[in-house]
């Protein structure tokens, strides 16, 4: 690891955590859709606009954007991540869409265009900065005069069953590593409203509102879906990895999970409560 910005994030998501998100997409796709429709609706997007979106993953909300400001507009995206950027390419190219533009860079730093962006979106690609007010400061500084900052993050890890369920069931067989702290870069880092106002009000930005949004999340169509999610990736795949576990001891923690995700299978796939935070502000014109 260098002492570059970010540079923990940046091998987790051009590692394992990179990985492991291309390989389950479509569904993240589908699970995280509900969620970024929050952030785009506060947009007020309007045909012909530029827009910014933030940590990107694997480009489809930069897409949807994409389509919503029409061929007169503009959406360019920056993630860390070289992995996500190549499924963003691909995704935009098959789909022909030509008004997105993807570049792998760290929105802390990014040298964005100045004053050149109607909307700056992200879904859950925010939480990341080790200097968020640095980050926003910057993102700040891209957005046109009276332009709207609107992203979604997660709310506190004690409001998600998603996570503290399944940390539950490793915690029976490993020591759980001690959480992030919140002003560590981390899914939590915003999960508190006066932490998340006050750093967008240090960058600069106006009309600050945090909003609760609570829903199922769908960790997957099914029982094996599930359980390759939380062993993965989330917390508990994250607390797992990072125990270094052998394959003996992750195969009784996922006998346990997946007995655990028993009781959330239902109609429409394996689910646990989910809380996010919505988060709007503007730059003043
Ligand atoms: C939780 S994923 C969300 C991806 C996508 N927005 C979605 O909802 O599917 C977080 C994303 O933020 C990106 N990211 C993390 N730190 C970043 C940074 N400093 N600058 C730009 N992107 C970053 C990661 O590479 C990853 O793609």
């Amino acid at each position: 690891m260098t002492d570059q910005p970010n540079a923990g994030m940046a091998e987790f998501w051009n590692g394992n955590g990179g990985k492991n998100w291309v390989s389950r997409e479509a569904r993240l796709e589908a699970s995280l859709k509900p969620f970024g429709q929050q952030a785009m609706a506060a947009g007020a997007i309007e045909a012909g606009q530029r827009i910014l979106d933030i940590g990107f993953g694997c480009g489809e909300s930069a897409i949807e954007l994409a389509g919503k400001v029409g061929s007169k507009g503009q959406v360019h995206g920056v993630d860390i991540s070289v992995a996500m950027v190549e499924a963003a390419e691909k995704k935009a190219a098959t789909k022909g869409v030509t008004n997105v533009t993807f570049e792998c860079a760290d929105a802390q730093t990014s040298a964005f265009a100045a004053n050149a962006y109607d909307f700056v979106f992200s879904r859950f690609g925010v939480m990341f900065f080790d200097d968020p007010i640095t980050a926003f400061k910057n993102i700040y500084a891209a957005l046109k005069p009276g332009g709207r900052l609107a992203f979604i993050c997660w709310a506190p890890r004690d409001q998600n069953a998603w996570v503290g369920l399944p940390l539950q069931v490793v915690a029976k067989h490993l020591s759980l590593p001690t959480p992030p702290g919140i002003d560590e870069p981390g899914p939590f880092s915003l999960s508190e409203e006066s932490r998340v106002s006050g750093v967008l009000n240090a960058a600069g930005f106006a009309d600050i509102a945090v909003k609760p949004y609570e829903t199922a999340f769908v960790l997957g169509d099914n029982i094996d879906e599930a359980l390759s999610f939380l062993m993965q990736l989330a917390p508990s795949g994250s607390a797992i990895n990072n125990a270094e576990a052998d394959e003996a001891t992750r195969a009784r923690i996922g006998v346990d999970m997946a007995a655990m995700l028993k009781s959330h299978d239902g109609d429409k796939g394996v689910s646990m409560g989910a809380a996010a935070l919505l988060v709007t502000a503007r730059k003043e014109n």
